[in-house]
């Protein structure tokens, strides 16, 4: 990927979301042992800005989107930290509060959405289901939002009366990106959109995304184990590694000049398709057990430029421009 190809970072100002010190856990067999799935997250989200999410599997990446839109599973809980959101803190949100933000100020493609229709209801009936509960549009005019909805996504209005099965995996994820953006909302949290759907059909959703985002002016995190397939569309990137930010950057910088071992190594392991696969490099060993992650940082047993500091404390995120931050002891030797 030649850095032309690289997004241009927006210039945007005001925040939209502050996450400080979020930590998710979800309960387990034995008490004391929780999934510290989440664990002390600090990121902002900009009004209008595409955020990408990146790191392997388990690190926390759906976790975190959950938490932000409290639909976590209910062995799911926040145990500590603030997520403000236009002047609230939804970590704080009673219950009963809950549901007035999710779809018509924060909405979310769920990871594996694909597959989450109703396979008995059709295409419209559904979407104009998610503009009933959430008293989007007065009864008589759904079928007509229904249809507006469709076109957004590229998708032909007469869709609406098909059903799940008669549409390719891109259509319904179209469709479940019709859905997610009905109500209006000011944040769209996208799971692994893509990650089911060939080469080709990904470039076309993340472009429909980019069109839909530069159309409605929502701001957007975009979660993907595939630092390759947001590089394109994200204005800043996070990397997240054993349920931690450690590295955050805008996507330029991440690509030339990473500050963390983890992202240098996410770049080198990136499928080049004019390299033979041997050539592509692994990131040997495992992501840490979350239910007894180690006290200093968790990248430092898979880690070349490790030392006992390393492994002693685990290191804070460090400013090192304004909008760069990386948590690395050794960041200054990273790539060199
Ligand atoms: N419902 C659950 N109950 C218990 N543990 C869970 C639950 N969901 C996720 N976990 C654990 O929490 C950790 C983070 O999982 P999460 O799904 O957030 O990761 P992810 O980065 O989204 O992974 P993937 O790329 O595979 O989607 C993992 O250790 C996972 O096993
Ligand atoms: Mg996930």
């Amino acid at each position: 990927m030649s850095n032309q190809t690289l997004h241009t970072t927006k210039q945007t100002t005001d925040s939209l979301l502050t996450v400080r010190g979020l930590s998710t856990y979800y309960r387990s067999d034995d008490a004391d042992a929780p999934v510290r799935a989440v664990d002390g997250v600090d990121f902002e989200i900009k009004r209008g800005e595409t955020y990408g999410l990146v790191g392997e599997s388990g690190c926390g990446k759906s976790t975190l989107g959950l938490s932000l839109i409290r639909a976590l599973p209910p062995q799911g809980e926040i145990v500590d930290g603030h997520i403000d959101f236009k002047g609230r803190d939804i970590a704080q949100l009673p219950k009963s509060a809950i549901k007035d933000i999710q779809w018509a100020d924060i909405s979310m493609i769920y990871q594996g959405a694909l597959n989450a229709f109703n396979p008995v209801k059709t295409i419209g009936e559904q979407i104009a289901e998610a503009l009933r509960i959430h008293d989007v549009v007065p009864e008589d005019e759904r079928d007509n939002r229904v249809a507006t909805l469709l076109e957004q996504v590229n998708l032909q209005p007469d869709l609406a009366s098909q059903y799940p099965h008669e549409l390719s995996g891109g259509m319904k994820q179209r469709a479940a990106i019709a859905m997610a953006v009905s109500c209006d909302p000011d944040l769209l949290i996208a799971d692994e959109p893509t990650t089911a759907l060939d080469v080709i059909v990904q470039a076309e959703v993340l472009n429909m995304l980019q069109d839909l985002q530069d159309e409605l002016d929502f701001g957007m995190i975009v979660i993907s184990h595939n630092l390759a397939s947001i590089m394109k569309l994200a204005d800043r990137i996070g990397v997240m590694y054993g349920g931690r930010i450690v590295e955050s950057a805008p996507s330029e910088v991440l690509y030339e000049s990473p500050s963390h071992p983890y992202t240098d190594r996410l770049l080198r392991s990136l499928i080049d398709p004019r390299r033979p696969p041997e050539q592509v490099e692994t990131i040997p060993g495992n992501p840490p057990n979350l239910r007894d992650p180690p006290t200093g940082c968790r990248f430092a047993e898979r880690c070349d430029l490790a030392t006992d500091d390393c492994t002693e404390s685990h290191p804070p995120l460090e400013q090192l421009a304004p909008n760069h931050q990386t948590a690395c002891y050794h960041h200054e030797e990273v790539g060199k």
